[in-house]
C-alpha cells in the first residue's frame, strides 16, 4: 500500500534550548528551559504565558539577538549556533524581520517613512536612492495604509501607524521569520487590528512566517497555533 506523507518545511526549528543567566552569588536564573518547537513555514504563532515565563528570552534566542547556552536554534535550515557574529548579523539584515513593543524604538527618526521602510535593503547594499528601492517602499507604505506618507517623518505619525510601518519595515527583505515581541502591547483595540491583520495577509497572502510574543489573549486568538510558556518550558 502507499501512502503519502506530507513533510511541511519548518521555518524555525528549537532543540533542547536553554539559555541560564549567571547572577551574583552564583545561583543561576534559567530563563529558558530545554525548550523544543518547529515552525512551520506559513504559519503564524503566537507565544503567551505569564509576565517572567521567558517569552521574550525564546524570541530572542530564536531570532539569532541571544545566544541560547545549549541546545539549538535553526532558521530555514541554518543552525545560528555555526555562525560567526558577521554571518549572525548578515542572516538578522537578511532573512529575519522585527518587530519591537515600543514604536519609539522600531523607527529611525531622523529618516523619512519610506527611508525607513527600505533600511534593510540600504543595509544590505542597495541604493538609498534607487527609485525602484523607494518604490518598493512606497508599495509596501500603500499595503499598509500609509500611503502618502513617505517622505513625512515617523514622528508624524500616530503609534499605530509607527507600527504598521515597522510591519512594512519587517517585511521588505521578504524575511524567513517575521518576530514581532508584544507588537501591540502600547495600541488601542482599533489599532491593534490594523496591526494583526497586516501579520496574518503576511502570512494568508504571502506565506510569510510570523513568531509573536504577546500578553494579551485578544492578540493571540489572531494566531493558527498558541504556544504557551511558563517558568521557561513550553506547556
Ligand atoms: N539578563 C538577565 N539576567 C538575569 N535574569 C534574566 C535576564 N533576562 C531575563 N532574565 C530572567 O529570565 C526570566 C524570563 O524573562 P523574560 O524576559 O524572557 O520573560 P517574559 O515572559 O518575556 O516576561 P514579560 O511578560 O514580563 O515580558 C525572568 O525570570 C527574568 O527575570
Ligand atoms: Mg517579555
Amino acid at each position: 500500500m502507499e501512502t503519502t506523507t506530507t513533510v511541511r518545511a519548518a521555518a524555525l526549528e528549537l532543540e533542547a534550548v536553554s539559555r541560564h543567566h549567571g547572577r551574583r552569588g552564583g545561583l543561576e536564573a534559567v530563563a529558558l528551559d530545554a525548550v523544543s518547537c518547529a515552525v512551520p513555514v506559513g504559519s503564524f504563532t503566537a507565544v503567551v504565558g505569564p509576565s517572567g515565563s521567558g517569552k521574550s528570552t525564546f524570541l530572542q534566542c530564536a531570532a539569532g539577538l541571544d545566544r541560547p547556552t545549549s541546545g539549538t536554534v535553526r532558521i530555514a535550515g541554518t543552525d545560528l549556533g555555526r555562525l560567526s557574529e558577521a554571518a549572525l548579523t548578515r542572516l538578522r539584515r537578511d532573512r529575519i524581520g522585527f518587530v519591537f513593543q515600543s514604536h519609539a524604538l522600531n523607527l529611525v527618526p531622523s529618516l523619512s517613512i519610506v527611508e525607513n521602510v527600505v533600511l534593510p535593503l540600504v543595509l544590505a547594499g542597495a541604493d538609498p536612492r534607487d527609485a525602484r528601492v523607494l518604490d518598493q517602499g512606497r508599495r509596501l507604505l500603500d499595503r499598509v495604509g500609509l500611503a502618502g506618507r513617505g517622505d513625512d517623518r515617523p514622528g508624524t505619525l500616530s503609534g499605530g501607524q509607527q507600527q504598521r510601518v515597522a510591519v512594512a519595515r519587517a517585511l521588505v527583505n521578504r524575511p524567513d521569520v517575521l518576530f514581532a515581541d508584544e507588537p501591540t502591547a502600547s495600541l488601542d483595540p482599533e489599532s491593534a487590528a490594523l496591526v494583526l491583520g497586516l501579520l496574518r495577509d503576511a502570512v494568508r497572502l504571502d506565506g510569510r512566517t510570523v513568531v509573536m510574543v504577546t500578553h494579551d489573549p485578544a492578540a493571540a486568538s489572531w494566531a493558527d497555533t498558541v504556544l504557551t510558556m511558563d517558568g521557561g518550558r513550553l506547556r
